[in-house]
């Protein structure tokens, strides 16, 4: 299928006859052991072997695509000590109120849970022992660091970058995308060629990535566990032949919430897998699901080797996003499935 020859030519590993090599895209980079989206985490996801190294993206106030999760600041930063009275009304800092001069001064920390103000991930990098200068990049200067890396190590890890709310952004006057495309063409992703994944939660802008943009390189459709996505899109209908048959038309691969793919419905029970892996692939689709969390795994799963097996050797998904590219990396190695 082109969609698995072209993800492992993007690998840099041979394409075997007939097993494909899985890809293990670094969720936030090694986000399992360094802060989400800093470069150290990117660093080490690529130190770690990641096929691929994501980057979310939201809009500073001066137009500039940074690697952040969330279009607040408040969840990952010292934003509320740094700049007091800078939230909205809703008491939430937003990255589009902030320059990018304004951003680089904040301390970036691992992911709390705002309500407790504890890690959102006990035993992960705990900043409060172990205050490290972590600070927010710019998509060029995580580009800039996954290139070097490329050049210094010898080995090509591709970009698996994702507009995030595009809709709100929108709202709000502002258009990522229309950022973020220049950006990608300049640093040499722009086709299908290259190595890169496109991916977006809302159906309206893959559409409009696809059309009025005209992006030539690859494209996933992210597809949430829950019912709707704000503008919108219809989870549940992407998920049937029909929304399959359509996305087919318009995108490379899909990203679906693991949900979408297998549950646990009991605890010591089988787990149960739709056919969303089976339609995908019937229609030429890649399928990359996520999120692997050695330390969140799916309620009733009983183990991470019992998630990959359910990924890897029961559902045949194509790569998964992962917080541990390092064990999901091991984890295919031990089956065979990866040099
Ligand atoms: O983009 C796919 C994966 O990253 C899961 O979504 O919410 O972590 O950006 P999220
Ligand atoms: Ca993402």
């Amino acid at each position: 299928m082109k969609f698995v020859f072209l993800l492992c030519l993007a690998a840099g590993v041979a394409a075997a006859a007939s097993a494909p090599v899985p890809l293990v895209v670094a969720h936030r980079g090694a986000s399992g052991y360094l802060p989400e989206h800093t470069q150290a985490a990117k660093a080490y996801a690529h130190a770690l072997g990641a096929d691929f190294i994501e980057q979310d993206l939201v809009l500073s106030k001066d137009d500039v695509p940074v690697v952040l999760h969330d279009v607040h600041l408040d969840a990952v930063s010292d934003v509320a000590t740094r700049f007091p009275g800078r939230q909205r009304a809703d008491g939430r800092f937003y990255v589009l109120d902030f320059t990018l001069a304004e951003l680089r001064q904040l301390a970036v920390h691992e992911r709390i849970n705002l309500r407790t103000g504890a890690p959102a991930y006990p035993g992960r990098y705990d900043s409060q022992r172990s205050p490290a200068a972590f600070r927010i990049s710019t998509l060029e200067e995580e580009l800039q660091l996954i290139q070097g890396l490329n050049r210094s190590i010898g080995r090509v890890a591709g970009i698996y970058p994702e507009i995030k709310a595009p809709k709100w952004h929108r709202d709000q006057g502002r258009d990522p995308s229309l950022v973020v495309l220049p950006i990608l063409a300049r640093y040499g992703y722009a086709t299908k060629a290259d190595p890169c994944f496109l991916q977006c939660f809302e159906l309206a802008e893959v559409r409009r990535l696809r059309g009025e943009l005209g992006w030539k390189g690859r494209l996933v459709m992210l597809i949430g566990g829950g019912a709707k996505e704000v503008d919108g899109t219809d989870y549940a209908a992407l998920c049937t032949p029909a929304g399959i048959k359509e996305l087919s038309g318009l995108v490379d691969g899909i990203g679906p919430a693991i949900g979408r793919i297998v549950t646990w419905p009991s605890a010591g029970g089988a787990p149960v897998f739709t056919d969303l892996v089976r339609l995908a692939r019937e229609a030429g689709l890649g399928v990359h699901p996520y999120t692997v969390r050695a330390d969140d795994l799916p309620r009733h799963c009983p183990s991470l080797d019992a998630l990959h097996e359910a990924l890897f050797i029961t559902a045949r998904v194509d790569g998964v996003f992962t917080d541990f590219p390092d064990r999901t990396s091991a984890w295919l190695r031990r089956a065979g499935s990866r040099p």
